[in-house]
């Protein structure tokens, strides 16, 4: 078996395509532009291409949006402040913090002071509340993302044996609440593994559909799967550097997956690549996310 490729940048085109119209209705039916909040704190480079694509999503979609870049040293008390000065602002109907923030910044306390009602990366916990007890909110981008990955290209998880790997606050442990919900595209038999998991590979094997999130350069190997499974790879590790395909005589980064796609791509029935699978999905939700919070709005 050759695995079919799942392509997030496919998926995210045509997401955003129906966006563009629903985003332009809006404005045209209600006067309102959906707004877009972004705080950066720092140069980690991840963290600037990250917010950088943001922008240009927004841009490309005719959402409005605005990115606050505070230096490294900034304090905890004035990052609060940036969020409840965007949290009074009608401008924005969503606020994003770009994590990681710097040690000296308690992250728990800055995202308990994002508006729950433009907390459109879910991540407060009223909202992460909500999402484990099956309540509408908005829920996390990149778990969002792959559930309409899987849904998208006829792998609905209903029934299904999911194993997750990686049991991370953005990833892993909203993937799992959100699969196992009693709801349209979830319904599935869901098993989390993590660092301390005994067998990982017994574990692995009983997946009907393996996400993996876990951090770690292909971890994953075709002695690890069972025939016809779908994978999702959250992984985005750079190994290194290696000369771009456009123009080989610039050095771009080699980014590997979670999962050795060489090892496995003979085994699996799906799988998503790495660049150009979930990575675009995440972005996207977010836009979603932030037209839907100015949707609310303007019905209130
Ligand atoms: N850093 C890495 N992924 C994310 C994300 O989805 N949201 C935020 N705010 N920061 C991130």
């Amino acid at each position: 078996m050759v695995a079919e490729i799942i392509s997030g940048k496919e998926v995210a085109k045509t997401i955003r395509e129906e966006l563009t119209v629903k985003v332009s209705a809006l404005k045209a039916e209600k006067g309102i532009i959906p707004g877009l909040g972004v705080i950066l704190v720092g140069e980690d480079p991840a963290s600037v291409s990250y917010v950088t694509a943001k922008g240009k999503a927004c841009e490309q979609l005719g959402i409005f949006e605005e990115t606050y870049k505070m230096s490294e040293d900034t304090s905890e008390a004035d990052v609060l402040a940036k969020v409840e000065e965007l949290n009074n602002d009608p401008r924005f109907h969503g606020i994003l913090v770009q994590l990681p923030l710097p040690k000296h910044i308690d992250e728990e306390k800055v995202l308990v002071k994002i508006n729950p009602d433009k907390d459109v990366d879910g991540f407060h916990p009223m909202n992460v509340g909500k999402m484990v007890v099956g309540k509408a909110s908005f829920l996390p981008c990149t778990p969002h993302g792959i559930q309409e990955l899987l849904m998208r290209s006829g792998n609905d998880p209903e029934g299904k044996h999911v194993v997750i790997v990686g049991r991370s606050n953005i990833v892993g442990k909203p993937m799992m609440n959100i699969l196992v919900q009693k709801a349209q595209g979830a319904n599935a038999t869901v098993c989390m593994c993590h660092t301390r998991t005994k067998d990982m590979a017994a574990m692995t094997r009983q997946a009907d559909i393996l996400i993996v999130a876990a951090g770690v350069p292909e971890m994953i190997k075709a002695d690890m799967v069972k025939d016809g499974v779908v994978i999702i790879d959250v992984g985005v590790n750079r190994v290194g550097m290696k000369p771009s395909k456009k123009d080989p005589e610039r050095m771009v980064a080699d980014l590997r997956g979670d999962v050795d796609f060489e090892s496995v791509k003979d085994k699996a029935s799906f799988i998503t690549p790495v660049p150009g699978g979930v990575g675009p999905m995440t972005i996207t939700m977010l836009m979603v996310n932030t037209y839907e919070s100015a949707l609310k709005s303007a019905n209130e």
